[in-house]
């Protein structure tokens, strides 16, 4: 018994205190916050919203891709897929489950579309997203990502990856209210979550001056109708 360290309490990983635990929101929290904005207002814009080690394991991967790991953003559905660089000017990277930040982000929108399913009642079926790049003087033109009746997408989602963003960076998200005036100014600071309802949010992203990484993605319905699959797989 004699030959037993002392215990120091020391186990090499520094006590959290109770009270930052209970200042960091839970998932659930943000969950809610989420639901509620975005029932009030169609759409939602939160601060710090993922854990911040998975939003930088996300900026170190989308900063270390090759140039010929983008591609050209087009405009339009995958059946009238069109480049247009009048209309945005931005280059993408789709996730996929075969890198571990990649499948952590998608594992927390699945979370958030049960969250969003239980608390709104809106059959969020799938998600998919990619990596956006914005080299300086890109942009996206005001749009909506889904018309009507013609898309499958109900939700969309942009996470920003940019540490120490300054309004003078440009680069801004810009949200229209009904009557098309700007109702929201986004700055694309690191660890910003914006969502919003795909076909009723007009939105715009301004010319950045610097290099602008975000991660935009979509909440699916299932359409499909007898043999047609929709989304295709
Ligand atoms: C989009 C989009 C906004 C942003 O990719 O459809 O509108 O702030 N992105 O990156
Ligand atoms: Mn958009």
């Amino acid at each position: 018994m004699a030959d037993l360290p002392l215990n120091t309490g020391f186990s090499g990983v520094p006590p959290v205190s109770a009270d930052l635990l209970s200042v960091l929101p839970s998932s659930a929290d943000i969950f809610d916050q989420l639901a509620d904005a975005l029932a009030a207002e169609g759409y939602a814009v939160m601060p710090d919203a993922l854990p911040p080690a998975l939003a930088a394991d996300l900026l170190l991967r989308v900063t270390r891709f090759d140039d010929d790991q983008f591609r050209s953003a087009g405009v339009g559905r995958q059946g009238d897929y069109l480049l247009n660089p009048f209309v945005r000017s931005d280059e993408i990277h789709w996730l996929s489950d075969a890198d571990g930040a990649e499948r952590q982000y998608l594992d927390w929108m699945e979370q958030l579309r049960g969250a969003l399913n239980q608390r709104l009642f809106l059959g969020l079926f799938d998600y998919e997203a990619h990596f956006a790049r914005y080299q300086p003087g890109a942009f996206y033109k005001k749009h909506l990502d889904a018309f009507k009746g013609r898309s499958n997408r109900v939700l969309s989602t942009v996470f920003y990856l940019n540490p120490g963003w300054l309004e003078a960076d440009g680069g801004q998200l810009l949200i229209y209210g009904d009557s098309d005036e700007v109702v929201d100014r986004v700055n694309p600071l690191m660890g910003t979550l914006v969502v919003f309802l795909s076909d009723k949010v007009p939105h715009e992203v301004l010319a950045a001056r610097r290099n602008r990484f975000s991660i935009a993605g979509w909440f699916r319905v299932n359409n499909s109708l007898n043999q047609h699959l929709d989304p295709p797989r």
